[in-house]
């Protein structure tokens, strides 16, 4: 048989492991187990939901994980994104084994816990917020979205939790450069594939960047991006995006940067439309009394 055929391949539970390679991320979950100590869990079927508005991740989990129980009962995590290196992932699998209790488990711990980072305003009265892991490269720091049904099958104890992105926190160097498009962190990759001895990752080697056509034009992302890249303070509404769509390429970095330093004399941190019109209309007066 040609190896370019396709072929059929049983559709077995976990299909994502069993029958099928799938790209996965990797991380660590923190949250606070009944004792008040912090639990990591390893985590992989962890990915971005709702991404306009009420951002919000989705987790599945075996609902008696620690991690599970603890989010039910404390509402709040973390998603900690860890580096690629062997170390951190021999640490990760060690904490990804089910059965052991919190105090178990902990004692192997090598990551270090930091306290969670969200300011005396984003911390709501009365709730404790789980540390995060110091080596991580990027943090979610979550709340459970409780009004979402999570699924529960009561034979394999799955259930799906939507998990509220309240803060994303990225290590400094990281911040600069997702803003320039250049330089980017060296993120484990679970192969999805495993077997009962193995679990088999990847590291992501140095992306390339492929060209978006000129002809599909300019997008509100297109725009979202560009002015991010310009000045990442000043937050652009989707509406204030679109009012500049119409602009050629060439002139779209000019636009932006003339709207962004507006907002700076005027010490706006939000470009709406509003703003927008109200520059034109300023320039044009300035233009007519000339
Ligand atoms: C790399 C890796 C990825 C994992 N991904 C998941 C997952 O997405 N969902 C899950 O239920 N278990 C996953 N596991 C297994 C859990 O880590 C395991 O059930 C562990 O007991 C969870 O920890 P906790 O009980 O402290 O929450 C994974 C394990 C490893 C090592």
């Amino acid at each position: 048989m040609d190896d370019n055929e396709f072929v059929n391949i049983r559709i077995l539970d976990n299909f994502y492991q069993t029958s099928s390679f799938f790209p996965m991320p990797v991380v660590l979950i923190s949250t606070i187990s009944e004792s008040g100590q912090i639990n990591l869990g390893s985590y992989s079927l962890c990915f971005p939901h709702t991404i306009s508005e009420n951002h919000s991740m989705i987790l599945t989990t075996r609902s008696n994980s620690n991690t599970a129980e603890n989010i039910r009962r404390t509402k709040v995590c973390a998603i900690n994104f860890i580096p690629y290196d062997k170390k951190s992932l021999k640490n990760c699998v060690l904490l990804g084994y089910p059965g052991e209790t919190t105090e178990q488990k902990m004692k192997n711990n090598k990551f270090t816990l930091i306290p969670s980072q969200r300011t005396e305003e984003e911390k709501k009265v009365g709730v404790r917020y789980p540390d995060i892991v110091q080596e991580a490269f990027q943090v979610f720091e979550c709340t459970w979205n409780d009004e979402y049904p999570i699924i529960n099958n009561e034979e394999t104890l799955e259930c799906h939790f939507i998990l509220k992105v309240d803060k994303i926190l990225l290590k400094n160097k990281w911040k600069e450069n997702i803003f320039k498009g250049k330089g980017f962190p060296s993120m484990p990759i679970d192969f999805g594939f495993r077997d009962n001895i193995n679990f088999w990752f990847c590291k992501n080697t140095d992306p390339y960047s492929e060209q978006i056509p000129k002809e599909k034009g300019t997008t509100i992302n297109t725009v979202m991006y560009a002015a991010r890249r310009i000045e990442p303070d000043i937050e652009w509404t989707e509406e204030a995006c679109e009012k500049l769509i119409k602009v050629p390429r060439i002139f779209l970095k000019m636009a932006i940067k003339g709207c962004v330093e507006a907002a700076k004399e005027e010490g706006i941190k939000i470009m709406t439309p509003e703003f927008m019109d109200k520059i034109r209309d300023k320039r044009s007066k300035d233009k007519q009394e000339k």
